[in-house]
Order: C-alpha cells, then structure tokens, then sequence
C-alpha cells in the first residue's frame, strides 16, 4: 500500500494562482489527485494547469473569489461536474498588506478599521471560513474528507509589524481545531500547516530591497530560524500530502504541522 498515494481524490486548491498555493497543487497533483486550481487570476491559475498537465498530471483552472460564498458555490458545482466530488481542500488564498503593517509612518492607532476588516476578509472569512463552510459539509455528507488550512509562525506569536494579518492567523488555527472536533464524526480531518518563511509576491517588499539584497528584517528572520535560510514552496508538499492522505493521516485532525526550518522551536 502506498500511504501518499491520492489517485482516487479531487483536491481543491484555493490560492493556487499564488507561490505557495501553486507549488501545493503541483504537489498532490504528482501524487495522484485530480487538482481543481481555483483563484480569481486567470492567467496564473491556467499557467498553473497547465504545468500540472505537462508532467502528466490532471487539472483545470476554475474561477473565483474565495471571499464571495456564491462564486465559490458555483465553483463547488463546475468541479463536481468536472472532476467530481472534492475530498480535499487546501486553503492557500491570503497574505499581508503594507495598509495593516505598523510603521514608522502607519502607527498601530492609525489603522483604518476598513483596512482590518479587508485583511480579515482576505486570511480568515475567504482564506479559510467561507471555503470550509462551502466544501465542509458536502464533504461530511458523503463521509470523507481532508481540510488543510494554511495558517502562519504569525498565527502562533505575532511578528513584529505585521498586526492584522496575524491576528486573523490565529483566528484561522482556531478555526482549524473547532472543525475538526465539529466534523470528525463525519469522516472529515481538519488540519493547518504553518509554514516559515517562503518569498512570495505578498512578502517580498518586506524581505528583499530593490535591488535583491536581503532587508535588515531577512536578517533577522535568518538568525531566528535555526536552519537559517528562507524555505522553498517545495518543502511544503510533504506536509501537504501526508494531511491530504487517508492512508497517511487517518488519525491526524486538529493539529497544525510547522514546516518553518525550526523558527518555532526557539525564542532567543
Ligand atoms: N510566503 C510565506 O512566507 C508565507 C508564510 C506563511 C504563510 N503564508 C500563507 O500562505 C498562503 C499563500 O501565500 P503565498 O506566499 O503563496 O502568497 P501569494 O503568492 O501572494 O499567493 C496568494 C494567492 O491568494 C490569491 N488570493 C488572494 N485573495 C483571493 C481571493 N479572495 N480569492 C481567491 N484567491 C485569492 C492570490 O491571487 P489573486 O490575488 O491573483 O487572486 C494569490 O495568488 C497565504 O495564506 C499566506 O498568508 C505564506
């Protein structure tokens, strides 16, 4: 028996037109899933598809705002038709705004509660509720399913400057562990990967300057993690299958695996 094996499973990948979320189709589509690619990017959802297809994989891009319940509700429906009935959901859409990062100039009181509101739309009511309570329950009624939400080393203590966006990561990972306990009776397995640090569209101003050399905040990023480097959205495919898998995972609900080359592990 190959415990990573996802031939028999539709996965839907939400964020995937994104770095971190592409590199997450790409992977379970090499273990076997039919991929669904969802996103609002046209563009990058399709050149996600396609790389799938040109290694043999099986996937397609399918429209939509993972913050608006009724463009994912007609997603739920062209993937069902076309891919069949998902049994796995990645929640990958979100990321940081410099409108909700304090600075020198955007002191935390100065923070415009719309901004708040729209970054809590972004990582929690589109990044994960809105997604689970749209695939959740079809999954629960057919008696199967895995949730990967993805949350952040901010959801666990929140990083410096980065205030919005890390309180709606916590409220993501508990979010997590309140569906696994609700759906575990249904045969649905609800879990969250934090990953480190990975350089992406939505980071990349904070780690790097203009000119490619690494900010003072890279720096100190690379002190504190005990591998000190960045990861690559590779290194997040195991996690991602191992949670995906039935035959992996099937006692697994609840928890949140760190893929952070060991920032967690230490404070100073
Ligand atoms: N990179 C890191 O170091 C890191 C670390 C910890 C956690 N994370 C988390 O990992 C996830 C992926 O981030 P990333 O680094 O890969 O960033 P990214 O490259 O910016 O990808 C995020 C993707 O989310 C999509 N998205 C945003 N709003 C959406 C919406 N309403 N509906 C559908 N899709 C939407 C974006 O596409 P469009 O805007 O084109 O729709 C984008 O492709 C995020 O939740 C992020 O918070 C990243």
């Amino acid at each position: 028996m190959n415990l990573f094996d996802l031939h028999q499973e539709v996965a839907v990948v939400i964020g995937a037109t994104g770095a971190l979320g592409g590199a997450l189709a790409e992977g379970l589509a090499a273990a076997g899933a039919k991929v669904a690619v969802l996103g609002r990017n046209r563009e990058r959802g399709e050149s996600c598809a396609k790389r799938i297809a040109e290694k043999n994989g099986h996937a397609q891009f399918f429209a939509a705002d993972a913050s608006d319940r009724a463009q994912l509700a007609a997603a739920h429906a062209q993937i069902s038709a076309s891919l069949g009935a998902p049994t796995i959901l990645v929640n990958a859409a979100g990321g940081n705004d410099p409108k909700v990062t304090v600075t020198a100039e955007n002191a935390f009181e100065k923070i415009a509660v719309e901004d708040w509101r729209a970054n809590f739309d972004l990582n929690l009511i589109g990044g994960a509720l809105l997604p689970c309570q749209e695939f959740g329950p079809a999954m629960c009624g057919r008696g199967r399913g895995s949730i990967i939400n993805i949350a952040s080393v901010s959801a666990h203590l929140p990083l410096s400057r980065v205030v919005a966006y890390s309180a709606a990561k916590a409220a993501v990972l508990n979010l997590t562990k309140f569906l696994a306990r609700e759906w575990a009776g249904q045969g649905v397995r609800v879990n969250s990967i934090t990953p480190g640090f990975f350089p992406a569209e939505q980071n990349r101003k904070l780690l790097f300057n203009d000119d490619g050399t690494p900010t003072a905040r890279t720096k100190s990023i690379w002190g504190h993690t005990p591998m000190a480097r960045f990861g690559e959205a590779r290194e997040l495919v195991g996690a991602a299958v191992f949670l995906a898998s039935e035959k992996a995972s099937s006692f697994v609900t609840g928890t949140d695996l760190c893929v952070d080359g060991g920032y967690l592990s230490q404070t100073i």
